[in-house]
C-alpha cells in the first residue's frame, strides 16, 4: 500500500516540478524597451559630402581596396544620409521604442576640433533624431563608432594622450546640439576594438599594427576620453537634460574547455570584459588586478611587450571611477578557453584575448558557427554573462546594446528568428531566475549594412538592402517580423 502512494507522489512532484520548467514566464517586465542599432559609417554613405571630411575608414578602404572581403567600402552604404526617411519608417514598422546611431565626428567636425562646426551633419541628425520623435522612438546617441577623423589620426589618433580632451569637446558639441532631445547616450563603442582591433591585430582602421606602443597607450586614453565626456554631461548638462550616459563594451563568454581551467577562462573575462569594466563599474576602480599582474608575467615570459597595461595615477583612477548612469554591452559570442601547448599557434581572433594570456581559444562542439570567423552561437553565454556581471560589479541597471546573427542573406532568415528567440529567451532567464535588472535590448541591426572587414558580404539585418539598387532597396526578413511581434506582444509567447 505504501508503495504505490510513494509512487504517486513522485510521479505528482516529478510532473509539477516539469510543468514548472516549461511554463517559464515568457513575457517582459513591463517597461522594458527593445531597439535596434545601426553605426554611422556602415550606413551613412555620403563619404565626401556636404563638408565631411575624411574618417580614417576612408582612407583605409580607399588606400587598398584588398582590405575588405568583398572589396567593397562605406561610400554609399545603405545611403542612409539620404534614405534617413525609409529608416525611421523602417523602425516605426518595427515598433522600436528606440533607434541606436551614432554621430559621425568629421561630418560633424571636419577638422576634428569644434573650430569648424558643419552645419549641414549638424542638419542631418537633427532630421534623424525629431523625425524618431515623431513617431514616438526615442534616440539612443554613441558619439564614437570608429570612425575618426583623419586629421585626427595624423596626430596620433588613440594614442595621443590629448584625445581624452578632443573627445571631450566633441562630445559638449553632441550634448549642446542634440541634448535636449537625446537621453540616453554612449560614448564610445567597444573601446576593444578601438585598441586591440586596430593596434593589436590590423584588421580594423586605421591598422596601424603597434601592439607596444599603440595598444598600449590605447588602452589608457581611451578610458579617460569616455570618463572626461561623461564628466562633462554629468556637471554640465545632466543637470537641465536629465538623461543617462554610458560606455558599449563589447562583453564575451569565456567557457573553460574543461573545469582544471577555470581560472584561465575567469582571467580572459577580466581581461576583455573587465579591461574596460573594471576602471569604471568596480568600487575600487584601475585595471582588474589579476590581469596587470598575468599580463606582466606572461609578457616577460614570452618577450610580448604589448601585454602590460599603462599605469593610472591615483587621480586618473578616480577621475574614471563610476562614469556611468547604467551598464551597457553588446553582446554576441563565447568561446572555450585553454592554456596552449608549446610551440602551439595562436588561432581565432587576433585581438589579443588569447595570445595575451598564452591560451588557446575556440569553438566547443555544440555551438554552431555563425557567417563571420570569430562568431559562435552559444545563447546561454549571453545569459552567464549577465549573472558574471552583477556578481562582478553589482545590482544595476545592464542595458544590451547590441546582438543579433551574421549570415550570407536571404529573406526568409530562420536561423536569425531561431537566434534572436534563444538569446532573448536568455535575456529572460537572466531577469526572472536570477534577479539581473536588463532594461532593454538592442538588436544588430536595423538592415544590413557594411560589416568592416566583411564589407556587404556578411549580413546581419532584420532588412535586407540591395546594395546594386541606387534606391538601396529595403525588405523586411523573416526576423523583422518575428521581432516586431516580440515588440508587440512584449512577450516571447508569439
Ligand atoms: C559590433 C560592432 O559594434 C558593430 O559595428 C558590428 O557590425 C557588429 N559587432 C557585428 O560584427
Amino acid at each position: 500500500r505504501v508503495l504505490p502512494i510513494m509512487i504517486w507522489t513522485v510521479i505528482v512532484v516529478f510532473s509539477a516540478a516539469l510543468s514548472a520548467v516549461w511554463s517559464i514566464d515568457l513575457t517582459f517586465p513591463p517597461g522594458f524597451k527593445f531597439g535596434a542599432a545601426t553605426a554611422s559609417y556602415q550606413v551613412e554613405g555620403a563619404w565626401n559630402e556636404d563638408g565631411k571630411s575624411e574618417s580614417v575608414w576612408d582612407r583605409f578602404v580607399h588606400d587598398d581596396p584588398s582590405r575588405i572581403e568583398d572589396l567593397t567600402n562605406g561610400d554609399v552604404a545603405c545611403d542612409s544620409y539620404h534614405y534617413w526617411r525609409r529608416d525611421i519608417e523602417m523602425a516605426e514598422e518595427l515598433g522600436l521604442h528606440f533607434y541606436r546611431i551614432s554621430l559621425s565626428w568629421p561630418r560633424i567636425l571636419p577638422s576634428g576640433f569644434p573650430n569648424h562646426v558643419n552645419e549641414a551633419g549638424i542638419a542631418y541628425y537633427n532630421n534623424l533624431i525629431n523625425g524618431l520623435l515623431d513617431k514616438g522612438i526615442e534616440p539612443l546617441v554613441t558619439l564614437y563608432h570608429w570612425d575618426l577623423p583623419q586629421s585626427l589620426q595624423d596626430l596620433g589618433g588613440w594614442a595621443n594622450p590629448l584625445i581624452a580632451d578632443w573627445f571631450e569637446d566633441f562630445a559638449k558639441v553632441a550634448y549642446n546640439h542634440f541634448g535636449d532631445r537625446v537621453k540616453f547616450w554612449l560614448t564610445i563603442n567597444e573601446p576593444l576594438i578601438v585598441c586591440d582591433g586596430v593596434y593589436n591585430a590590423d584588421t580594423f582602421a586605421p591598422a596601424v599594427k603597434s601592439p607596444e606602443v599603440g595598444a598600449y597607450l590605447c588602452n589608457k586614453y581611451v578610458m579617460l576620453a569616455h570618463a572626461k565626456a561623461w564628466r562633462l554631461y554629468d556637471k554640465e548638462f545632466k543637470p537641465k537634460y536629465h538623461g543617462k550616459v554610458s560606455i558599449a563594451n563589447q562583453i564575451i563568454w569565456y567557457e573553460p574547455t574543461s573545469p582544471e581551467h577555470e581560472e584561465l577562462a575567469e582571467l580572459a573575462r577580466q581581461n576583455i570584459g573587465g579591461r574596460y569594466a573594471h576602471p569604471i563599474y568596480s568600487k575600487v576602480g584601475g585595471w582588474p588586478p589579476t590581469i596587470e599582474k598575468v599580463l606582466e608575467e606572461v609578457s616577460l615570459k614570452r618577450g610580448y611587450p604589448r601585454s602590460q597595461l599603462p599605469p593610472f595615477t591615483p587621480e586618473e583612477i578616480e577621475l574614471i571611477k563610476g562614469t556611468y548612469d547604467y551598464f551597457a554591452f553588446n553582446h554576441y559570442t563565447s568561446r572555450q578557453i585553454r592554456p596552449a601547448k608549446e610551440g602551439e599557434l595562436f588561432t581565432a581572433w587576433p585581438l589579443g584575448d588569447a595570445i595575451d594570456l598564452n591560451a588557446i581559444v575556440e569553438r566547443k562542439p555544440e555551438w554552431s558557427q555563425a557567417s563571420s570567423s570569430w562568431f559562435y552561437v552559444n545563447p546561454e553565454g549571453l545569459r552567464k554573462d549577465l549573472v558574471w556581471l552583477k556578481h562582478q560589479y553589482g545590482d544595476m541597471e545592464f542595458m544590451i546594446t547590441e546582438n543579433g546573427l551574421a549570415t550570407r542573406g536571404g529573406l526568409d532568415d530562420q536561423d536569425r528568428v531561431q537566434y534572436y528567440r534563444d538569446y532573448l529567451e536568455q535575456v529572460l532567464l537572466a531577469i526572472k531566475e536570477d534577479g539581473v535588472n536588463v532594461t532593454a535590448y538592442t538588436a544588430w541591426t536595423l538592415m544590413d549594412n557594411f560589416e568592416w572587414m566583411n564589407g556587404f558580404g556578411v549580413k546581419f539585418g532584420l532588412y535586407e538592402v540591395n546594395f546594386t539598387d541606387p534606391g538601396r532597396k529595403r525588405t523586411p526578413r523573416a526576423s523583422a517580423h518575428y521581432y516586431a511581434n516580440v515588440i508587440r506582444t512584449h512577450s516571447l509567447d508569439v
